[in-house]
Order: C-alpha cells, then structure tokens, then sequence
C-alpha cells in the first residue's frame, strides 16, 4: 500500500523516481523476457495453416524461415553483454563441477546447433536427427541435463547452490577477485542463459518436428515452458536469497611478496624514535630536570659537539620525551635510510630496534653525564616530528574524476606515491548497457603528478601536511544512492582528519549512458567526527611492528565511523624508527570488471603490526534488476 502511494507520488511529483521502484531487467533476465516471448510468437506462426502449406514445399519453405527466427535469435543470446564469467575459484565447489557437467552438455548441442544453422542447407533427415537427440538421447538430452542442473542449483541438503557458493567465497576470499554478491549474481547469469539455450533448443525441436508433421507437440511445449517458468522462479528466489546477504565489499588481500613502490606506500619521519641530551632539550643548557619534563621542546643546540655532531638532528618538534637508561649503544642507520638509527643497545640491557644486526663500524657509544656533581645530564628518549628532504608526509587533496564526458566510470583504485604525494590513483572503463563495461576500454588515470615545490601548488589546498597534531584518516564506507554510479573521488581535511568523499553519477542501466554528469554528480562523504553524539572511534594498532613483517596476511580489522593516527612504529622492536600504517599499492578492482557504486578507507592487518590503509569497492547492486518477466 505505501510503496504504490510513493511510487504514484514519485510518479506524478517527480518522474525521475520511477527508476529506483521498478528498476530495468538485468541483462540475462532482459534475454529471457525477450527469448520467451519470441518462442511465443514463433509457436503461433506455427500453428498457422499457411506455414504447414509451406512445409510441403520442402526445404525452402516454412522450415527455413523457422531456422532463420531461430538464428536471429541465437544471434541475440551469443551477443548478450556483459557476458557473464562465473568466477574460476567457484570450481572448488562440487555442487558446481557437478552443475558444469549439465552445462556443458547444454553448451555442446548448442554449438552443434548453431553450427548446423550456419552450414549448408541440411537435410530432414539431418534435422529430425538433431531433434530427437535434443529432446530424447538417453545420455545427452537438453530436457535430463536441465533436470538435473535444476536438481544441482535448487538441492537444500547442503544448502542450494548459491548458498554453498556464498560459504565458499566467505571462507576463501583471497581467490576472489569480486565481491561475494558479485560472484552470485554473475552464477546466476551465467545459469540463467545455459537454460535459456537448452529452452530455446527444445522448442526449436517441437516446432521442426511438427512441420515435418511427426506430431502436434503443442502440448509438450507448454508443459515445457511451464516447468521453465517455475524452475526459473525457485533459482531467481534463492540468488536473490543468497545476495542479500552477500557482501558487496571488496577489497584486496596481500601479495605474495611485498615489494616498496610497487605494492606499497609508506609515509616517512612523521614521528620518528630519536636520541637527545637534556642539555640540548633546553636553551640554557641546563641539566635541572627529566626528561618528561619536556615536550614540544624544540632542538635548540648542540652543547657537546663531540658527541651530538655525529647524531642525527631533530630540527622540528619533540614529543613523549622519557628515559630509558644512563648509558648505551647505538647503531645508526645507513646515511640514505629513512631511518636515523637500527637500533640500540641500553646498558641494562634493554635492545631497541633490530640491533643484533648491527655492524660495528656504525656502532658508537653514548654516556650521560654528571654536571656540577648533582646534575645528571642524561640521554632522552623522544619522538622527532621534523618536516624535510627525508619526510614524506603529504596527501593530495585535489580531486580524482572519471572521464565523464566520454561516459567513463570508476573501475578500480591504489594508492600510490608520486613526487613524494600520496594519491588515490583510479583507473576508468566505458560504461555499456546493462551495467557493463567494455573491458577493452579500461585505463590508467594519470596521476596529477604536481610537485609541492611548484609555488603555484599549496599546503592546506592541494595537498595536505600531516604532523603531530593532524595525522587522522578516517575509515569509512560511502555508497551512492540507487541509480548512481561511483566516478570520482578525494580527500578533505575534515578538523584536524583526512577524510574521504566519493562523486556519484545518475545512469541510465539498460542504455548505458551517465544522465548529465555534469549538471547532476554529487559528492558523499561522512562528516561524523570524533566529538559528535555518536562519535567516531579510534581505531588503536598498538605495538606495531613493521607491517611487512608480519608472517600472516592481513585481514580487514576496521569499520566505517572509524579513524586512526599515522604513528611510529613499536618502541622495543623498531626503535619507533617506521611510520604506520603502510599504504596499500595493489589495484583493487573486480575482475571481470563490474559497475561501482561506492569506496571506502578502511585498513587491514594482523594483530603485532601497523597493517595497511587501504582502499575498497562497494560494487553496484545488480539484485534490484534480477526480475522474471513472461509472456502472457
Ligand atoms: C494441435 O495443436 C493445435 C494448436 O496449434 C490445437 O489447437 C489442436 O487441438 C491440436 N490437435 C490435437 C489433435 O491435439
Ligand atoms: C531431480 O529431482 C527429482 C526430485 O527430487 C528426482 O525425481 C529426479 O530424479 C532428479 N533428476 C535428476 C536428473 O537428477
Ligand atoms: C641508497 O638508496 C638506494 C635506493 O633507494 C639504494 O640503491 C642504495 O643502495 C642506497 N645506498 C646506500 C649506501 O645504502
Ligand atoms: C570498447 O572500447 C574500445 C577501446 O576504447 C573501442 O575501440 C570500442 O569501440 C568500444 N566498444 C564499444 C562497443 O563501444
Ligand atoms: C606528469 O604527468 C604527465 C601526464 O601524465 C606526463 O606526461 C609527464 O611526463 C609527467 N611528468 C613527470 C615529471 O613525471
Ligand atoms: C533508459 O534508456 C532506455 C533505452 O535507451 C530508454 O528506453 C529508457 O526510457 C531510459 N530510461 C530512463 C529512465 O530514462
């Protein structure tokens, strides 16, 4: 009663609504209404007396013009895009290679068929031959193998087809390159237009046989479309079953190997561990307190040169100064490292970092000393938040934007490092009807390769400086409302967070064309932030290790209304010289590609290690057009 009443109102008020309530058939559910109806139709040509006439005259009559509908019509359903590609992972599944078997039953008749079609003109004998292994082989007929294949995908002892796939996708998703809900809906598809062959063929075979007048048959083809017509509403009830609760997440696991550069980004020096005397904590040199005492402390000298000219400096801020112990080793890092030291080696024994590598040419000692007798002027321990050469520490705040004047959309996403920026690189594909892309067309975006050197570029603008205080990202899921696809994205400073935004399109799924993306794309974000009524909260990764190292793969440990803090690395097995998390460089995008209708932040990892920050794909929603439509 109040979705009619809304689509009315919709309807008379608004006329744009109509698309959202009564969504256009996907593209195998289109095929079927489209093949059905055709069948329908051919059944009463048929039955009319003028065509039996024909049939008389032999081969160039009545048969003839039935194979020609018959080929415009395998035409139609080979030229059906998207293709659907039912995932290679899915073979695991016995209920599937089970289902693969029918299937390529179906498949192979039909590639005889259609062979047949296309050849020289064939003879009746040819022809009542081909309908009678179609309809009656005992091994190989279309009616067994769709039985079965029924029997396969509907069969509840362990879950229906669709279900066990859901299971499998949940608890193998690495082998995935699509969404859970994406690799339903493209099982369905790819189910949808086997049957539809194995129904076109059978058909095709009663209505032949009656030409040659074997028989009237109209009988067996109705019970034919019948038990069609109910097989195809049981198998479009248990996807759509399986797909609403099938995640439309997607997002990438780690490679095999994790290479810099390559498969990830990192920032460097944002807060760094680093070694400073009291004496140079302050500008009267004084040895008077401890270290805690200072923070914010700024790295005013060099009071003992002997010693401190050969440590690194700190020209920015300190933070979180404290002592550790009077005397120790240190090793320094190598001069192109970003790190300033391996590690190092207390006098109590106390190891920092991976100092058992250490070799001995960049091993020195340091010692706190006693000044007047009753100062003790001691080493510090602290966090170096110092802007520079050797500190990468930006993200590009300008915007990222398909080519939507070409009908570009967002196929998939990375970030990468360019010019010592973090960006969010995107790669495009033409959309096609019936929420295709055409794979041939998909491409890089370049990089707005801008330099933070270029006096034209600025801080706060174009890109923003992370630092002590303003080093958030927030992690979010952002999704486009109904009948908008994803075709842009980019970060905003949001208070002292980076904070995502997607741009969103209207399209139109059965012609495949943006409406007006530039009068009618809008940008989403989240603007909930940590000091609202339901706040964000604070993603912790305490004591993390350098994520590469970690022996696990990462799993995704974040959800949306979260942020975290870029930070240091783990004080005792690091020597807080890294910054986490990395950035994960790896494309994370559907394969075959698919519509996109939203993005997210989130990050991933494994418990001990900073772990990644990551983009992920929410794909479009493809159930609202999972529909059967029958002739009357
Ligand atoms: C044969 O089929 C036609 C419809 O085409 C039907 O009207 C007729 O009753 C059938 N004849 C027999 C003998 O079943
Ligand atoms: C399909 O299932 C029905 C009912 O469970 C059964 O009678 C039939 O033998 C099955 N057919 C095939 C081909 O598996
Ligand atoms: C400096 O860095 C480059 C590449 O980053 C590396 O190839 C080279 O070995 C490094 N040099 C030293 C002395 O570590
Ligand atoms: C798909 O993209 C390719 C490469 O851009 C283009 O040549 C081709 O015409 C496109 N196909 C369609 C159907 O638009
Ligand atoms: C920057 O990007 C443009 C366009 O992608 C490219 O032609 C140019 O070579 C790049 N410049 C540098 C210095 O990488
Ligand atoms: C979408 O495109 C199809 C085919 O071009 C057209 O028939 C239909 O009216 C369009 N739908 C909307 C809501 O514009």
């Amino acid at each position: 009663m109040t979705v009619l009443w809304l689509w009315v109102v919709c309807a008379l008020l608004l006329g744009t609504c109509n698309a959202d309530l009564s969504p256009a058939l996907s593209a195998s559910d289109q095929l079927r209404s489209d093949i059905t109806s055709l069948v329908t139709d051919l059944w009463k040509d048929v039955s009319d007396p003028r065509w039996v006439a024909m049939a008389d005259e032999g081969l160039g009559g009545a048969a003839k013009e039935l194979l020609r509908a018959f080929q415009v019509l395998g035409d139609k359903l080979e030229g059906v895009s998207p293709h659907p590609k039912v995932a290679p992972a899915l073979s695991s599944l016995w209920a599937w290679a089970r289902a693969e078997s029918d299937i390529v039953t179906i498949e192979g008749l039909y590639r005889t068929f259609r062979h047949y079609q296309k050849g020289l003109p064939r003879s009746e004998i040819t022809w009542t031959d081909m309908a009678t292994t179609v309809l009656h082989d005992p091994t190989r007929s279309v009616p067994r193998a769709l039985t079965s294949l029924h029997n396969i995908t509907v069969d509840t002892t362990d879950g229906d087809l669709f279900q066990q796939a859901l299971e499998e996708i949940n608890s193998n998703t690495c082998s995935f390159q699509q969404s859970p809900q994406l690799v339903i809906y493209n099982l369905y598809s790819s189910i949808t237009l086997t049957e539809l062959k194995g129904y076109a063929m059978m058909q095709f075979s009663w209505m032949l046989l009656r030409l040659y007048g074997k028989g009237n048959f109209t009988l067996e083809a109705e019970m034919m479309h019948r038990t069609y017509k109910e097989r195809a509403l049981v198998k479009l009830e248990a996807a759509r079953a399986a797909m609403k609760f099938a995640s439309r997440h997607m997002w990438q696991c780690d490679p095999h190997e994790h290479e810099e550069g390559k498969t990830y980004e990192r920032l460097t020096r944002l807060l760094q561990g680093h070694i400073q005397n009291e004496v140079d904590l302050n500008s009267e040199n004084s040895c008077g307190e401890n270290c805690a005492y200072y923070t914010y402390a700024k790295d005013p000298g060099c009071f003992d040169s002997r010693v401190c000219n050969r440590m690194p400096r700190c020209a920015g801020k300190l933070h979180d100064c404290r002592y550790i112990d009077s005397d120790m080793w240190i090793c320094e890092a190598e001069k192109n490292s970003s790190r300033r030291y391996e590690g190092i080696r207390y006098e109590n024994g106390q190891k920092l970092g991976q100092y058992h590598s250490c070799q001995n040419k960049r091993e020195y000692k340091v010692d706190s000393w006693w000044r007047w007798l009753f100062w003790h002027c001691s080493y510090c321990f602290c966090l170096c938040d110092e802007q520079g050469p050797n500190s990468d520490r930006f993200f590009n705040l300008r915007p990222i934007v398909a080519d939507t004047n070409n009908n570009m959309v967002i196929t998939g996403m990375r970030f990468t490092k360019v010019k010592r920026v973090i960006h969010l690189q995107i790669r495009e594909g033409q959309l096609e009807p019936f929420g295709g892309i055409n794979a041939s067309s998909i491409r890089w975006r370049p990089v707005d390769n801008y330099s933070i050197t270029d006096p034209k570029v600025e801080n706060g603008k174009d890109y923003k400086t992370l630092s002590w205080e303003q080093r958030a990202i927030d992690l979010d899921d952002l999704e486009a409302p109904p009948g908008h696809v994803l075709t842009g994205v980019r970060f905003r400073p949001v208070g002292t967070h980076l904070n995502l935004e997607i741009m969103v399109s209207p399209f139109n799924f059965t012609s495949g064309n943006l409406i007006k993306p530039q009068e009618q794309a809008m940008w989403i974000g989240n603007d909930n932030t940590d000091a609202s009524d339901k706040p964000r909260t604070q993603l912790e990764l305490p004591n993390a290790d350098v994520p590469v190292k970690s022996p696990t793969g990462s799993v995704p440990d974040s959800h949306t209304d979260q942020f975290l803090l870029f930070d240091h690395s783990d004080l005792s097995n690091d020597a807080a010289q890294t910054t986490i998390p990395f950035l994960d460089a790896q494309l994370t995008e559907p394969q075959p590609p698919a519509l996109l209708a939203g993005a997210g932040i989130y990050h991933k990892g494994t418990v001990g290690y900073g772990g990644f920050v990551a983009p992920k794909l929410i794909t479009y929603d493809y159930s609202k057009h999972m529909k059967i439509q029958f002739p009357d």
